[in-house]
């Protein structure tokens, strides 16, 4: 399904299509609850768009501070996850998404928070431009948040699938997480089975979160294109 857009115009900017995926998205929120936000630029459109209809829903859960930082200056209530037992959608961005509604997410590295407020959420979301769409997942580097003192012997686990793992870096320094945690982006990877990877990798010692979504995946995708917003369901 392709919804209409304004005006007929061949081609759309990266950001034109973000800003019309988070757009679209507002028809997912339910009036009088709290909806689950996201991480990164195209739910950073969405929590923009979100503001207009602030005074019909209750506010928002989280998954990152810089989500919170932004909702709360839009007037948007947040509330800890700890205080809802379940929330309706969880609207999100993603780095990979296969046409199975499988993804990679954590290039925001806000992939362990993202994961618990996605496993809160009946529904996901997923808003993202068409470049995001692959055949298979793992040409995006895979970001991990592991512990720190796990981070040599994991780069060794990985490097044994075939991939190669390097620490995040943020001005020269290990980048840590809104957990006080470590990324590791991993390349090298072409993830068949999202399923057994994300069962595998998790058990491995030292890892907090694999940015492989595929046990809380996305129902639906609103993906930006030079046509419109398609809507993909799963
Ligand atoms: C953050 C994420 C984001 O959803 C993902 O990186 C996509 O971000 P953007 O919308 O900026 O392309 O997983 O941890």
């Amino acid at each position: 399904m392709t919804n209409a857009l304004p005006k007929a115009s061949a081609t759309f900017s990266q950001d034109q299509l973000k800003t019309l995926v988070g757009q679209a998205a507002l028809a997912y929120v339910l009036p009088d609850e709290i909806v689950g936000v996201g991480t990164g630029s195209t739910v950073n459109k969405f929590i923009d768009a979100l503001a207009s209809m602030k005074s019909r829903i209750k506010g928002a859960v989280s998954s990152s501070e810089a989500s919170t930082l932004r909702l709360q200056a839009l007037g948007i209530p947040v509330f800890d996850a700890n205080e809802v037992s379940e929330l309706s959608v969880y609207i999100d961005g993603a780095d990979e998404i296969d046409g199975r509604g499988f993804m990679i997410k954590g290039g925001g590295a806000a992939l362990t928070r993202e994961k618990i407020v996605a496993a809160l959420s009946k529904k996901f979301v997923c808003i993202a431009d068409e470049s995001k769409l692959v055949p298979t997942l793992g040409a995006f580097p895979l970001p991990v948040e592991i512990i720190p003192m796990a981070a040599q012997r994991l780069i060794r686990q990985f490097a044994a699938i075939g991939g190669r793992a390097q620490v995040r870096l943020k001005n020269g320094q290990a980048l840590l997480t809104d957990n006080a945690q470590m990324i590791l982006d991993v390349t090298g990877l072409q993830i068949t089975d999202p399923l057994a990877f994300e069962s595998k990798v998790s058990q491995w010692p030292g890892v907090v979160t694999v940015g492989v979504f595929a046990f809380q995946k996305a129902q639906v995708c609103l993906l930006g294109t030079a046509t419109g917003v398609k809507t993909l369901t799963f």
